[in-house]
């Protein structure tokens, strides 16, 4: 398959990452880059550029998913993709989805630098807004490319000053019919995404890559609680119905109820408390939470979401004030694919890399690309496992051996038959 063996340009690769990490609206070492805002459009930008010295073809989608084409000996047939996210939630780090869209441009790179050509297209995506932070729902590119989210419930959307959907993207520069960023059935033939593991198992078995088999089902709630406001100096403990004690106990109880779920798997995190009207002498009269719950297990988190709102009503009731929760997102997990998880690990054995196979606590694009595509994930360690930090960091070595094994996965996808993918099993 090969005249001269792929090398990963891992200078370029940091450096780039640190150019990238420069369009943020956060001081060094955080990161913070929302969707649609002047940091997100330069860091696109950037990437355009990148794309376009790589020889790649481009296009943006109606909301800015961003795809970068090779197209190989046989460009009809269905594409092998690779991709992640650039943006980044606020205060974070710098290689939480970077490494999977940057790493995925230098595995291209590498190949086209041997002369290689693969035999189907591989594309490239940098799906846009896989953070929930600016619309409270995270994966928007990758839910609309795979159907999950229909076009009118984008249009729903408003961000956290009443802005809607339709009007940010369209000031951003995205215009089209959202209709059109549904991909059609088996538009890519694989997907692959090389993602930092976020967690700390890789780094702590001394393993440098992981192969991940499923991927956690995300839940989000937004609990409004409303209570009666006050002079704080004015009004009796015995008459208050303080709308911000009323939610300190339901973030206790998210907290009780995710611990005593039976599973380690199970976790919950109040991550948004908005009080209104927020004066230090005036009684919260309405607090809005955002809640995020996740198991392995489906039915596991449906009963800890069942507990939960139980539990809110309960506060509510005793506190007397009225309680609101809505569902903002509730997903199923994803198995993997067991033709990516083949192609990956039988890379790692050629490379003489150790792997382990495991589960993804974190949600990413995968998740909604495997509804559509035969797909898999690979990890790289990241330092103490910590992530959405400024403190987040992947050690140059292990992102140059990330890059190196889906170089080769690429590869060796790009040249298998589609009825092998149409048998595509889940990994076990
Ligand atoms: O929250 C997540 O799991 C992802 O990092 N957006
Ligand atoms: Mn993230
Ligand atoms: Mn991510």
């Amino acid at each position: 398959m090969f005249t001269a063996l792929p090398k990963v340009d891992i200078d370029r690769i940091m450096a780039e990452l640190d150019r990238l990490a420069s369009k943020s609206a956060a001081p060094p070492p955080a990161v913070t880059r929302v969707l649609y805002t002047d940091q997100d459009l330069e860091a696109r930008a950037y990437l355009k550029e990148l794309f376009a010295d790589a020889g790649l073809s481009i296009r943006e989608d109606a909301i800015g998913n961003t795809f970068a084409r090779w197209d190989g000996l046989e460009p009809e047939l269905a594409p092998v993709g690779t991709g992640s996210h650039t943006d980044a939630i606020p205060h974070s780090g710098r290689y939480d989805g970077t490494v999977g869209v940057l790493g995925g441009l230098e595995a291209i790179r590498a190949l086209r630098r041997t002369g290689f050509q693969p035999f189907r297209p591989i594309e490239l995506v940098m799906f846009t807004s896989e953070e929930p932070t600016r619309f409270g729902i995270g994966c928007l590119g990758s839910r609309a490319i795979s159907g999950s989210m229909p076009p009118e419930s984008l249009v729903a959307l408003r961000d956290a000053d009443g802005r809607p959907f339709d009007a940010v993207r369209r000031a951003a520069g995205f215009q089209g019919e959202l209709a059109s960023v549904k991909l059609p059935a088996r538009y890519f033939a694989a997907f692959v995404e090389l993602h930092i593991e976020q967690g700390p198992l890789l780094e702590r078995a001394g393993v440098p890559i992981g192969v991940v088999t499923a991927i956690a089902a995300p839940a989000a709630l937004c609990v409004t609680l409303t209570g009666e406001g006050g002079h704080a100096g004015a009004v009796l403990m015995l008459d208050r119905k303080d709308a911000l004690c009323a939610a300190a106990e339901t973030v206790l109880a998210v907290e009780t109820t995710a611990r005593s779920s039976g599973s380690t798997d199970t976790v919950a995190t109040t991550g948004v408390c908005r009080v209104h009207p927020g004066a230090i002498n005036s009684i919260a009269d309405r607090v809005t939470l955002e809640i995020d719950v996740r198991d392995i297990e489906l039915a596991r988190r449906d009963r800890v979401l069942a507990a939960i709102h139980a539990a809110i009503e309960a506060i509510a009731a005793k506190r007397q004030v009225e309680a609101v929760v809505h569902c903002l997102t509730s997903d199923p997990p994803a198995c993997t694919a067991a033709i990516v998880v083949e192609a990956i690990e039988c890379t790692c054995g050629k490379l003489g890399l150790k792997s382990l196979r495991m589960k993804s606590r974190a949600y990413h694009d995968s998740l909604f690309m495997a509804r559509i595509a035969p797909t898999g994930m690979l990890f790289i360690p990241c330092r103490g496992g910590i992530s959405h930090r400024p403190d987040e960091y992947s050690e140059p070595e292990a992102i140059a051996r990330g890059v190196e094994v889906l170089t080769f996965a690429l590869a060796k996808l790009s040249y298998t038959d589609d009825r092998v993918f149409d048998g595509a099993a889940h990994a076990r």
